[in-house]
């Protein structure tokens, strides 16, 4: 099994981030000084991944644009002789081929990655959503592809959860197959804490074999009206073996406002640059 196409999916509306997120798409808001989508990049990049291809709504193509040459300010910079600043700028242009994919209606999650089912064709891919950051000590999705790799089957990120943080995560069903490893044998979307079968939460990123274009085009309207990845997942799971692996490292929730402040002050705490300002800014106003 080799993985070498990742779905960024950056057609959500953006609704808890608003009003930052009216004219800017959320997906480029940015941690620190980097648009959360160029992290997701790096991240997919780091894992082996080869090409994006980027699900937006109609029309949201900024998401798109930071990933393509800026002639009038990579002129500038040249002129002026500041290549250091270029490199920054001319990086994003570098990192994969992009192909962009459109969900002309917000119908969901699955039906947003349903839509990049022609750009992926009849390979296994990688669904990484760009609210969920990672800090972590090797890639969060390589750790999945690796899983994936040996086991020869899909596998999705889990992370356990508080309970009164289940709710907001599809909550798996699971029985443990290796280290970090577990076997899906149900799962639930957005579940009340008593439906819940586990305070093991599924996280943005996932390994994916492509039959389950299929069942997301089969799929039938689930929680909230939406036609969502995890009723198809649930189907996968039946058809064959499924596998959540429990990532080592910090994850970060940028679509929360909480989340977004302290994905800000956790990767500004790992900057040489700004760890030693930060940490005192932090002293002198904590106390
Ligand atoms: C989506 C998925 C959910 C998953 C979550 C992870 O929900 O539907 O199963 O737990 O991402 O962030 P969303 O946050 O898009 O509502």
């Amino acid at each position: 099994m080799k993985i070498r196409k990742a779905v960024i999916v950056a057609a959500g509306l953006g609704t808890r981030m608003l009003p930052a997120s009216k004219v800017i798409p959320k997906e480029i808001l940015p941690v620190i000084d980097t648009p959360a989508i160029q992290l997701v990049v790096e991240e997919a990049v780091a894992s082996g991944i080869e090409e994006i291809i980027v699900v937006v709504a109609p029309g949201r193509t900024k998401v798109i644009e930071h990933f393509q040459p800026a002639e009038e300010l990579e002129r500038h910079l040249e002129e002026r002789g500041k290549h250091d600043i270029l490199e920054i700028v001319r990086r994003p242009n570098k990192l994969a081929r992009f192909t962009i994919a459109e969900q002309a209606k917000p119908l969901g999650l699955g039906h947003a990655v349903l839509q990049a089912r022609d750009a992926v064709g009849d390979e296994p891919f990688a669904v990484m959503l760009p609210d969920d950051i990672f800090d972590c000590p090797r890639p969060c999705l390589g750790q999945l592809i690796e899983a994936a790799v040996a086991r020869e089957a899909p596998v999705v990120a889990l992370l356990r959860v508080a309970h009164s943080e289940i709710p907001k995560y599809g909550i798996v069903a699971a029985k443990t197959a290796g280290e970090r490893l577990f076997e899906l044998t149900g799962m639930v979307e957005k579940p009340r804490v008593e439906e819940a079968p586990s305070d093991l939460a599924i996280m943005g990123r996932y390994v994916l074999t492509p039959d389950i274009f299929e069942l997301l085009a089969e799929g039938k309207p689930g929680k909230g009206g939406e036609i969502q990845l995890t009723d198809a997942l649930m189907a996968l799971a039946a058809r064959r073996k499924l596998y959540g692996y429990e990532f080592e490292g910090i994850r970060y929730d940028l679509g929360d406002r909480a989340g977004f402040i302290a994905a800000q002050v956790g990767f500004g705490l790992k900057r040489p640059d700004l760890a030693p300002r930060l940490r005192e800014y932090l002293k002198s106003i904590v106390s």
